[in-house]
């Protein structure tokens, strides 16, 4: 057993569903706390000093401080299985050339699509785990990752065979996506819809048949693939029993966000450009917006109307999107920032943003996203006394003490 004690203030979420409109901001603060962890699961949170009963019997003790504990972060939207790095893109980038411009001239995307072919399994797989590191020492306890750099079916199966190993090999949880639908690769240029039916008659079954993902996604965008062709890819997916979610209105607003509400998709991410019919769709659905800052950041871009949303109901998602083009950086706790400042969103409302419904956004909220009993003792003690602190402090790593299913990482 692990006893985490003298915890200053233990902020969390409640309840293991999405937190949308008021409940975004709704965690629950308990002072001078306690929490008993048997077997990975917690066993018992108190409060006010009191301790839980059997926690003599622990034989590990960590004392907080004093500081501020909450869920282990949850990443979920990222691209961290690939080959190479897109360095060479910015300056580009800085003489004006765009995002897609980069892409329809065989670079971006695709660029780092053959360097991935070019990848051995274990190549990724030793690159993946490095990332891995990085991001539990950043308080991140789950990771959401893609596929979308192999573009056939040897590398797609590939990619996600990497993301089944990390998930075994690694102490963080790994849910796999199928993103087959990210880049038209060169041997389909012009034929997007032969692509598509590739992916969905060859790939899919393959993915499924391996067990290789729970979701899949698609980027859905002007030059890339348009509402038609991801609407198909997406009910292929659901049709096997993948759960849907897609990449919406990043660049241009082409009715992303408004499929994802049609659909049922699980979230729609990023929504950069995406405006009233898009969110009233997704808040029909009960879509969750995955938001992805940084990337905005990165790629020069506006933010994503998260007030609008929350105000709407819709639950917000914040994720990373580490990805060696448009977010090169796997800080979610940088993302987390700009979610207070860039969306405005409140401490409370990043929190829940980064916990529970990410949690929801990768399937996972029985299992994770709040301190409760019988949750996975996925838990991180901050260098902070509050969740303000760790906000404002944007750019410093605020991690001090990492627990992973009961375990001590750092
Ligand atoms: O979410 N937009 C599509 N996919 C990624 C970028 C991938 C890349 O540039 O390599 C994203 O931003
Ligand atoms: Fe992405």
């Amino acid at each position: 057993m692990l006893l985490i004690r003298n915890i200053g203030t233990l902020q969390t979420p409640v309840g293991s569903f999405k937190h949308g409109g008021e409940k975004q901001g709704e965690n629950i603060k308990l002072h001078n706390a306690a929490i008993l962890v048997e077997d990975g699961i917690i066993k018992a949170i108190t409060s006010d000093g009191a301790l839980p009963e059997g926690a003599d019997k622990a034989e590990i003790v960590v004392d907080a401080q004093g500081r501020l504990v909450t869920p282990g972060l949850v990443d979920c939207h990222t691209h961290m299985v690939f080959g190479g790095y897109r360095q060479g893109e910015i300056p580009l980038k800085l003489r004006g050339a765009g995002y897609l411009d980069i892409l329809k001239a065989g670079g971006g995307i695709l660029d780092t699509v053959g360097k991935t072919r070019a990848a051995t399994e274990d190549e990724l797989f030793a690159k993946s785990m490095a990332f891995l590191n990085e991001m539990i020492h950043l308080g991140v306890t789950t990771v959401e990752s893609k596929s979308g750099y192999g573009l056939d079916l040897e590398n797609e199966l590939k990619q996600l065979r990497v993301n089944q190993r990390l998930n075994k090999a690694h102490k963080m949880d790994v849910v796999s996506t199928f993103l087959g639908a990210h880049a038209i690769p060169e041997e389909y240029k012009g034929r997007a819809d032969e692509y598509i039916d590739m992916l969905c008659n060859e790939v899919l079954p393959a993915v499924k048949e391996q067990g290789l993902a729970d979701f899949v996604d698609v980027f859905c965008e002007d030059s890339v693939f348009d509402v038609a062709q991801s609407r198909k890819m997406l009910k292929a997916g659901q049709k096997l029993g993948l759960r849907a979610r897609i990449h919406a209105d990043e660049i241009e607003e082409i009715g992303g966000a408004v499929l994802s509400g049609e659909v049922g998709a699980v979230s729609a991410e990023h929504l950069i450009a995406t405006g009233e019919k898009g969110m009233a769709s997704m808040a029909k659905g009960g879509v969750i917006a995955d938001l992805l800052p940084a990337t905005s950041f990165y790629l020069n871009k506006t933010f994503a109307p998260a007030r609008r949303m929350i105000e709407l109901g819709i639950p917000v998602a914040i994720a990373s999107d580490f990805n060696p083009g448009s977010c090169p950086s796997l800080n979610l706790q940088l993302a987390m920032s700009m979610g207070y400042i860039k969306y405005r969103m409140t401490p409370e409302e990043v929190l829940s943003a980064v916990t529970i419904n990410a949690a929801c956004s990768c399937g996972l909220e029985d299992k994770i996203g709040t301190l409760e009993e019988g949750k996975q003792a996925d838990i991180v003690i901050w260098n902070a006394p509050d969740m303000e602190m760790l906000v404002y402090r944007f750019g410093s790593n605020m991690a001090g003490t990492v627990i992973k299913k009961g375990e001590v990482v750092l």
